[in-house]
């Protein structure tokens, strides 16, 4: 896969966007600094010097994008499952690695990485771009300490960026070449952080509205709930938050 690698930009899902164009079927950008890092809902995402933030292209690909972003959160929470695998376990702090609906990794209880995905139509295509950020060697805001981690502190040791980021690309075009969704669905549920039955709170914010209730599965791109009231409802990560879950 072709790479870009940018000291610092405003957000590489951005640039890959500016650059749709030019840039080959498929292809990554990495930048060291995201002077406007994006988060999913509207939200600014800290991407301080250290950390991981990269994005993919996927012009005119055979899979649609839902299967492409879990493709991506499933080759870094491998690569991150990779690093605690090799890493001396005397210095490692005990946990695993698990993904969050819709494509959130977490250490425990606490996030360690993001994924963004745009759709860009054109008359004659459509295109993907999933934007990954992993919090490796950069220092936390406060407000994000108490509820977000990064690999430094898990592994009580300085990361390969550059390394790390390969890994998770090469992840990527196994999962592309090696593709079956029946596998991709199966992997996906089995490394849910939020296993089916336990009960969540979701929060719809195009109504303002709350649900409570069990989770049925993760389907396609939604997420199905049971609610208190006997509804069975399914959300698109669009539109909603994940707010709590408890066993
Ligand atoms: C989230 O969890 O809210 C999603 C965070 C996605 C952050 C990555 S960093 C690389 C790419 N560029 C951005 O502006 N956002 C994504």
């Amino acid at each position: 896969m072709k790479t870009i690698h940018l000291n610092q930009t405003d957000s590489t899902n951005l640039y890959l966007e500016k650059h749709l164009k030019e840039l080959p079927k498929i292809c990554s950008v990495r930048a060291d600094i995201q002077t406007a890092g994006m988060g999913r809902l509207a939200r600014h995402w800290d991407s301080a010097k250290g950390g991981l933030w990269f994005s993919v292209l996927f012009k005119s690909p055979e899979l649609i994008p839902f299967q492409l972003q879990k493709i991506c959160s499933l080759a870094t929470l491998n690569a991150l499952n990779d690093e605690l695998e090799s890493a001396k376990r005397s210095k490692v702090k005990s946990g695993k690695f698990l993904l969050k609906w819709p494509n959130d990794i977490y250490f425990n209880s606490r996030k360690i990485s993001g994924c963004l995905q745009k759709n860009i139509f054109t008359p004659t295509s459509s295109n993907c771009i999933i934007g990954i950020g992993v919090n490796v060697n950069n220092p936390l805001i406060e407000e994000l300490i108490k509820k977000a981690i990064n690999l430094k502190t898990i592994l009580s040791k300085e990361i390969d960026v550059e390394q790390l980021y390969h890994h998770i690309l090469e992840n990527i075009e196994r999962r592309l070449s090696d593709f079956s969704q029946e596998e991709l669905e199966a992997d996906y549920r089995n490394n849910q952080l939020i296993k089916e039955g336990t009960h969540v709170k979701v929060l719809d914010i195009v109504n303002n509205n709350h649900y409570t209730g069990r989770v049925i599965g993760y389907p396609g791109e939604t997420l199905e709930i049971f609610t208190e009231e006997g509804l069975q409802l399914a959300f698109k990560a669009a539109d909603v938050t994940l707010k709590s879950w408890e066993d």
